[in-house]
This record gives structure tokens, sequence and C-alpha cells, in this order.
């Protein structure tokens, strides 16, 4: 049967409207992980859902775990010989610590930034097709667009477009570090960690990553370490506080730091320790 618009049935405006989603998928289930260094007890009983495509800070005090938490969460910890884990991670649902378990994969879906920019001393248009050649991708076409591309989502393109071959060493380290940003995205992760991607860049560069990552939200999952709370307080969707290894607090960002449910989050937050 045809049915002309004038004859379909007008849907109700409640049927039409898109369903909020209410539940937001996690990519990863921290469930009552525990790390030592050898004797030092680094993390403990950590338990975290982090959320999907939303930006998550780690805050807390010099040397309370956070690089360790989120070098747990590529596994990239494991080159400290000492280091045990107890516990599990799941990354899409899957025990990353389960033998059986490739951890190649999960570096080829979880990104990372570090806290100073380390571009290879190659030029910029070689920096960012490093990853994809790994992966067997030659094609030079398709590499040209992988680098604008991800150029582009570092919000770097047009500042280095016509340097391409030049060496990355003579950009800036605001620029290097949103190299570094397209690097990562030239993988196309599903998620990007970040440990204190902005404490050596100047102000402008660092606001420049801050608009980069409000950005880089909409289609990654974003777990950025800052010791800086208002860089927490203004990029970030949630915030998990941590302190000596434990995690204190982990809330909505706005709630943690107006309303902060334990009095350690709130004399940290407030500048009376850290
Ligand atoms: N490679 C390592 N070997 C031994 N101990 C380490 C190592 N890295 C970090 N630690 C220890 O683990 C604790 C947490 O360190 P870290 O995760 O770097 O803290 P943060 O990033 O919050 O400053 C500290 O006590 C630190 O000395
Ligand atoms: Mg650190």
């Amino acid at each position: 049967m045809n049915m002309t618009v004038k004859d379909r049935p007008k849907k109700k405006q409640t049927e039409t409207k898109k369903t909020p989603i209410v539940n937001v998928e996690n990519v990863y289930k921290v469930n009552q992980l525990n790390l030592w260094y050898g004797e030092d007890h680094a993390l403990k009983d950590i338990n975290l859902d982090i959320p999907e495509k939303q930006v998550t800070a780690i805050i807390g005090p010099s040397g309370c775990g956070k690089s360790t938490f989120i070098k747990t969460l590529n596994r990239m910890v494991e080159t400290v010989p000492s280091v045990k884990v107890s516990g599990g991670i799941q990354y899409r649902n899957q025990n990353i610590f389960q033998p059986s378990y490739k951890v190649e994969e999960l570096r080829t879906q979880v990104g990372m930034v570090f806290q100073k920019p380390n571009p290879f001393p190659k030029s910029i248009y070689e920096n960012v097709v490093y990853g994809p050649k790994i992966h067997g991708i030659r094609d030079k076409k398709t590499l040209d667009k992988i680098v604008e591309k991800s150029l582009r989502g570092a919000a770097i393109w047009e500042e280095v477009k016509d340097r391409l071959n030049e060496n990355a060493y003579g950009l800036s380290g605001g620029q290097q570090q949103r190299l570094c940003i397209a690097r990562c995205l030239a993988i196309e992760p599903d998620v990007i960690l970040m440990d204190e991607p902005t404490s050596a860049l100047d102000p402008i560069s660092t606001l420049k990553v801050e608009e980069l990552v409000q950005e880089l939200k909409k289609d990654y999952s974003i777990i950025i370490v800052t010791h800086n709370m208002q860089q927490a307080a203004r990029i970030s969707d949630k915030t998990a506080f941590f302190l000596t290894g434990e995690v204190v607090e982990f809330s909505n960002t706005n709630e943690l730091f107006s309303n902060p449910a334990d009095k350690r989050t709130e004399d940290y937050i407030t500048g009376r320790f850290g």
C-alpha cells in the first residue's frame, strides 16, 4: 500500500523526539585495582568508571599516583620490571589483564600524549604517518589524507600545511604538543590519555590545547591528568581526586569543585595542601 505524505498518520511529538541518552557507555571499568612498585603500594583499591566521549580529569598532589594510573590503562606501566597489579580493568568489556588479551590491540585503540612534547626527530609529515605506517599503510594518497585529517583534528593544519617536510623540532613547544596530538589521532584511537599535556606550555598554547580537548571529546573519550585545578574545572565533565594512591572522590566536575563530599577534597581544592 502506498501512502502519500498527507495520508500518513501524524507521529506524536514525543515519538519524533530523540530519546536523550541517559545511560552513558563506559569505555573503562576499573575494579579494585591495586598496583605496587616493589614494596611501594602506589594504587589502592581504585574503582572508577570512565565515561565515553567525555573528558575525565585526574587531579591530586604530586606523587599520588596519577601518572601510574593512566599508564595502567594502556598497560604501559608494565615496562617497569618491579610492577605487580591486582584487580581488574575492563576496556570495552574486556579484561585487559587476562593472558589472552592482545596488548598491541589496546595500543591501537588508546593513544597517549605526554607532559613534554615528544615528537620524533623527523619531518612533521613523518611524525603523523608513523603509526599508520607501522599498521601497514603505504599508499601515498591515503597517507596524505591521514596527515591532513589528523593535523586538522589537532588544530594545527593551517600553521604547518606549507612546511610538512620540515623537521618537527623547528616547531614551538605548543605546536609540537598539537603535533603529538595529531600523531595520536592518526591511528584513529578510541581513547586519548593525556598526562599533564600543558604543563610545559605557555598560557596561549595551553588555551589552544584546552580548546582542542573540548573539540576532541565529540569523537574521543579523553582522560587527562592535570595538577592545575582550574584546568580540570574548565575542561572536564568528571573529576577524580587522587591522594596517596587512593581515589578520595569521583564525581561530576561541577559538583566536586562546588560541593565536595570529602573534607580532603575540600582542603585540596581550596589550596590547603598539595
Ligand atoms: N618507575 C617507578 N618505579 C618505582 N616507583 C615509582 C615509579 N613511578 C612512580 N613511582 C612511585 O609511585 C608513586 C606515584 O607516582 P606517580 O604515578 O608518578 O604520581 P603522580 O603522577 O601523581 O605525580 C610515587 O610514590 C612514585 O615514587
Ligand atoms: Mg605524574
